[in-house]
C-alpha cells in the first residue's frame, strides 16, 4: 500500500466523514451548465461528498482515490443517496492515462499533489476532457500556511494560480481559463476544513480541436 493510502485510510477511519457529506461550494457552482448524463471524473474524492453529488445531478461520475477506506465510505454514503458512482482505488502515481478520454469535466477538490506528478497530471488533464469540456478545481494557495484551518502543512504541496495554469497549458492543447483566481473565502467543510481560507480557484474549459 502506498504511503498516501496508508495516511488517508487513518485519517478517515472514524465513522464521522472527515469533510463532511455536503459538497465543496465551488464545484456546486460549476457545474451547472454541465447535462444530465454528462461523464464526469472526480480525482482524488475521498469519502464521496462530492461524487454523491454529482451524481444527484443525473452526471455519470467516476472516482478515484489512493484510500481503500474514503471508497467503502463514499459507496455507502452513495446507496444511502439513492444513487451510483464507479469508485476506483488507484494511486495516481502508478499512472492516470488508463482513465481515458472525452470526459465533460474533471474534477480536483484539494487534490494536493506534489511537484512532478502534479506537473504529469495537469499536462494530461486538457487533452482528456472532450471538447467544450471543463476542469473544475479548488485547492490552497501558501498563504493557507497562514490561516491553518485545514490542507497540507507542506507549501510544496500548496499552489499559485500561475503554476496550475502553466501545468495545464503545457500540454498545448486549446483551452480558455473562465475563471483562474486566488481568492480569501471561508470554507466550512466537516471537522478537516473550518474557517477563513486562502484558495485557488479553476474553472477551465477545452476548446474545439
Ligand atoms: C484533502 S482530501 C480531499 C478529498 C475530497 N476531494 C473532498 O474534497 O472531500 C485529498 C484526497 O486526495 C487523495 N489523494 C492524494 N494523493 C493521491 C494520489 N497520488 N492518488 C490518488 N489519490 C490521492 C487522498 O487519498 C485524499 O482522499
Amino acid at each position: 500500500m502506498s504511503k498516501t493510502a496508508e495516511m488517508w485510510n487513518e485519517k478517515y477511519k472514524a465513522d464521522e466523514y472527515y469533510y463532511g457529506t455536503k459538497p465543496n461550494d465551488f464545484l456546486r457552482l460549476t457545474v451547472q451548465g454541465l447535462k444530465p448524463g454528462a461523464r464526469v471524473l472526480s480525482v482524488g474524492e475521498g469519502e464521496g461528498r462530492n461524487a454523491v453529488f454529482l451524481a444527484k445531478q443525473g452526471f455519470k461520475v467516476t472516482a478515484v482515490d489512493a484510500s481503500s477506506v474514503g471508497r467503502d465510505k463514499a459507496l455507502l454514503l452513495a446507496k444511502s443517496s439513492g444513487v451510483e458512482v464507479d469508485y476506483r482505488v488507484m494511486d495516481l502515481n502508478d499512472g492516470f492515462e488508463s482513465l481515458g478520454g472525452d470526459w465533460d469535466a474533471i474534477v480536483s477538490i484539494w487534490c494536493h499533489l506534489p511537484l512532478t506528478l502534479r506537473q504529469e497530471f495537469y499536462k494530461w488533464t486538457p487533452g482528456a476532457l472532450r471538447a467544450g469540456g471543463v476542469f473544475i478545481f479548488e485547492g490552497y494557495t501558501p498563504k493557507q500556511l497562514e490561516f491553518g484551518t485545514g490542507g497540507p502543512k507542506d507549501v510544496a504541496l500548496l499552489c499559485e494560480p500561475q503554476d496550475v495554469r502553466r501545468e495545464l497549458l503545457a500540454g498545448q492543447t486549446a483551452v480558455e481559463f473562465e475563471v483562474l483566481q486566488a481568492t480569501e473565502r471561508e470554507v466550512q467543510e466537516g471537522t478537516g476544513h473550518s474557517g477563513p481560507s486562502a484558495t485557488l480557484q479553476i474553472l477551465m474549459r477545452r476548446l474545439a480541436r
